[in-house]
């Protein structure tokens, strides 16, 4: 079996553009790939944040995963900062990267343009921890949303690197991205769904039906003067529609689409039932988990002792390479 590694930064709830985007695919990729999950801690803190609510924090996203389907029986399922021989290998990798590789970054230029007073050292390397994350274990499938690509080409300017400096050592990667891949906000949708737009722009797992309907019903639809084509609201909505399973609806809407009768409210109203109906299970689930805090850390705490045990493992293989052992 091939290896696969992906990961999600602990930064407050997930939402639907993780969910399609990235960890449905998990799911479904569980089966076919020795597959590892991470908790991407070390990622979250080149941002502010909390110290005192953190342990929650990344509690809480792993408890996610676990509610909508990643089986530990199946898939290592670990937080990253309990494997040290990430940061060990993200250093070995940061003396192969380009400063100028990394300046090219446009997540680095998003942050760093919206944190401008906490521009750190960490901030501009998160792409080599990245590259560090999924080489650690070998892996060479990575499933993730769009905006991640970069970030994966990086990764593979590092493995060209790194075999031709110390021999051949490892595969190039590749990204898997689902349909899902970008969905866009609700409030701004010329933009990717994303935590850092706002409660509003996002439907998080955990939202209730109410505040599903709500948010779904003010969702930007038509921005500007109408035009034939479609705009970038009501294509998202649509997309959603389709994504959340709603395949009669979608048919039967999008003929009123065409034809010119299409009422939004009714697109929103079918769409922020469907969504209910995908997150149903997924929170009842959840909810157990809650009650369950410590056998969700346990999960942890075995997942990191697997993971530590490749990672182990292989560090000592890449030190040996690098003239280090
Ligand atoms: P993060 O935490 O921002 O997002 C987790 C996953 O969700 C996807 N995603 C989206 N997909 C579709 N539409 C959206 N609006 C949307 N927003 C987010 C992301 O593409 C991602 O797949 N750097 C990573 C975490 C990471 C990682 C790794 C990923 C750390 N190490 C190694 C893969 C391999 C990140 O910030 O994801």
């Amino acid at each position: 079996m091939k290896i696969l590694l992906s990961g999600i930064q602990p930064t407050g709830e997930i939402h639907i553009g993780n969910y399609l985007g990235a960890l449905k695919n998990w799911l479904e990729l569980q089966d076919k790939y020795q597959c590892h999950f991470m908790v991407a801690d070390l990622h979250s803190i080149t941002i502010d944040y909390n110290p005192a609510e953190y342990q929650e924090t990344i509690l809480n996203t792993a408890m996610d995963l676990l509610a909508i389907g990643i089986d530990p029986k199946k898939s290592i399922l670990f937080v990253q900062s309990q494997v040290p021989q990430h940061t060990e290998l993200c250093w070995y990798f940061n003396t192969l990267t380009p400063i100028a590789e990394l300046e090219r970054m446009t997540q680095f230029k998003d942050k760093a343009s919206q944190h401008k007073e906490n521009i750190n050292t960490g901030l501009f390397d998160y792409p080599v921890l990245q590259a560090a994350d999924i080489l650690l274990y070998k892996s060479e499938v990575v499933p993730v949303g769009q905006d991640q690509l970069q970030h994966l080409e990086l990764t593979n300017t590092i493995v060209r690197k790194f075999n031709n400096k110390f021999g051949k050592y490892y595969e190039e990667i590749k990204p898997v991205i689902s349909e899902g891949a970008k969905i866009m906000s609700l409030t701004n949708p010329e933009k990717k769904m994303s935590k850092s737009l706002g409660a509003n722009n996002l439907i998080a797992l955990s939202d209730e039906p109410e505040v599903i309907r709500k948010k779904i019903m003010s969702a930007v639809t038509d921005t500007g003067p109408a035009s034939d084509a479609m705009s970038a609201g009501v294509k998202n909505l649509f997309d959603l529609l389709k994504l959340f399973n709603a395949t009669l609806a979608h048919q039967k809407l999008t003929s009123a689409y065409d034809n010119k009768t299409l009422k939004y409210s009714e697109l929103k109203t079918e769409l922020a039932e469907a969504i209910i109906k995908n997150l149903q299970p997924i929170q009842e689930r959840k909810k157990k988990l809650l009650q369950n805090k410590k056998q969700v850390v346990k999960i942890l705490a075995d997942g990191a002792k697997k993971a530590g045990k490749i990672a182990g493992k292989n560090i000592l293989e890449i030190k040996k390479k690098m003239g280090l052992l």
